[in-house]
């Protein structure tokens, strides 16, 4: 039997080591491991005691055989429905990360109302606020009528047995992971080795129950899950509420998912009663658009299945330092110097001597290299002075032989376009998919030097040197 004494746990990833030690092996961290007592064996399993465990004996099956597709709680909130794949799955786990005040406690409130109005039983658990708080803020919001039960607890024991009475629930919401505790488990709350725990339990009763748990988990200071990352790894979909402080707009999008894709967000607008969906989000993203400053191009591009319009701003202003400054919100900085490399090289730009700013506008977070095209553009558009035509969105991938690529469903990025009233799409000449591109005049490029060319040639006669 296995000894029973203090262990060390890594408060970071959750790393157990039987020595106290400055810095974590597995995750680099240092001064993170805290003294917590071994957690105890989980109850019911066998073969604790040294004896040959006995398992009960169970069927196997093979790969072919009906399966009926997982049937969906559908909160009725579009966004919401839309990260998840198409709503709640009874039985599964779901951890929802974000800053504080970010708003999950509202999303949440907001679904829960959402479904308890639709006539389904739906346990709204806080450890953080009281259920006075929490009654406040759903009045606030409007939805006190809606029969979510409400309850303030923190203990894990207390709560499966309380969910255990009456029908089964259809939406359990934990807010949050955090703040539980298990009389099982033998250290402090708050602790990893309490927060997995919990989890565990909480877990297990909705996979024995089948009712569906929302976990609300806090997110560190590097954007990390806090607590074990092994929570992550024990629920069925991680998703993280994204937002800017100085931005009313609040994004949804899914980390991990085992019922659907994990490349679709959902987007929220704060308001003065709770969180709007918005249905249109390129709309939201180019409001408030300067047309006629130099610097700013925007990108047609997707998330998901779904297409969005996003400007891109760069600033390129001649330094004051040894070294250049380049500073990227909103994009891969690893990108930026590939493309600004590119337009050194092959479209003949000297940026050497030059800090470069780049911004995507309305803290969107975009992944694609299909942005290569509309951020080279902003690049040179601010480093010539020359204003891009207002009504042009861009797309295209750059190689690093200076080739603009085509991307994946230009199709659908043109239609978005021409829908927000756009008239023309600068992007790669190879690729077919294009369509007629639905009213929009085309202009296709082969090469940076070409889009370097064609901007310049716009540029204010000072900066044609
Ligand atoms: P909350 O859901 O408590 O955040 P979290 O649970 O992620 O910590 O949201 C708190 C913030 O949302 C708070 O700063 C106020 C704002 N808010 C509104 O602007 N309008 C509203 O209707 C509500 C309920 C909150
Ligand atoms: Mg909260």
């Amino acid at each position: 039997m296995a000894k029973r004494g203090p262990t060390y746990t890594c408060q970071a990833c959750g790393a157990v080591y039987h020595r106290w030690q400055g810095k974590c092996d597995a995750c680099g961290t240092w001064s993170s491991l805290s003294e917590e007592a071994q957690a105890a064996p989980v109850p019911g399993a066998r073969g604790a005691s040294g004896g040959r465990p006995r398992g009960r004996v169970f069927a196997l099956e093979g790969l072919k055989g009906e399966t009926q597709d997982a049937p969906r709680i559908v909160s009725g909130i579009g966004e919401l429905d839309r990260v998840t794949g198409g709503g709640f799955v009874p039985g599964s786990v779901l951890l929802i990360g974000g800053d504080p005040g970010i708003g999950k406690s509202t999303l949440l409130m907001q679904a829960c109302a959402a479904l308890a109005s639709a006539g389904r039983r739906v346990v709204y658990v806080s450890g953080e606020e009281s259920t006075g708080q929490v009654r406040l803020r759903a009045e606030r919001m409007g939805l006190s009528d809606a029969p979510v039960e409400l309850a303030a607890e923190t203990n894990v024991e207390d709560i499966v047995a309380t969910l255990g009475q009456g029908p089964r629930p259809a939406l359990v919401v934990i807010d949050s992971i955090q703040t539980m505790w298990s009389g099982e488990v033998e250290s402090a709350p708050g602790t990893v080795t309490q927060v997995r725990g919990s989890a565990q339990a909480l877990i297990r009763y909705a996979k024995t129950s089948g009712a569906c748990m929302i976990l609300v988990g806090h997110v560190t200071k590097d954007g990390q899950i806090a607590g074990p990352r092994v929570v992550e790894h024990m629920v069925d979909a991680v998703l993280s509420f994204e937002g800017e402080g100085a931005h009313a707009f609040r994004i949804l999008r899914g980390q991990k998912n085992r019922f659907g894709a994990t490349d679709e967000i959902g987007v929220f607008e704060m308001t003065g009663k709770g969180l709007s969906e918005v249905s249109n989000p390129s709309a939201l993203f180019l409001a408030g658009r300067d047309q006629a400053a130099p610097g700013a191009a925007v990108f047609a591009g997707m998330e998901g299945t779904r297409p969005v319009l996003v400007e891109i701003q760069a600033l390129v202003a001649p330094t004051s330092l040894g070294t250049p400054r380049r500073a990227v919100v909103g994009w891969e900085n690893s990108r930026l110097s590939m493309v600004l490399a590119v337009l050194e090289t092959h479209g003949g730009l000297r940026l050497g001597q030059h800090d470069v700013y780049l911004n995507v506008a309305g803290g969107l977070r975009v992944n694609e290299p299909a942005a290569d095209l509309a951020v080279a553009a902003a690049l040179v558009s601010s480093l010539t002075g020359a204003i891009l035509p207002p009504e042009s969105v861009y797309f295209g991938e750059i190689a690093l032989s200076g080739a603009i690529r085509p991307v994946s469903v230009a199709a659908a990025r043109l239609r978005e376009a021409s829908k927000l009233g756009f008239e023309a799409a600068l992007m790669p000449s190879g690729g077919a998919e294009a369509g007629d591109g639905d009213g929009l005049s085309l202009r296709r490029f082969g090469h940076v030097t070409e889009l370097v060319a064609d901007i310049a040639a716009r540029a204010p006669r000072r900066d044609a040197k």
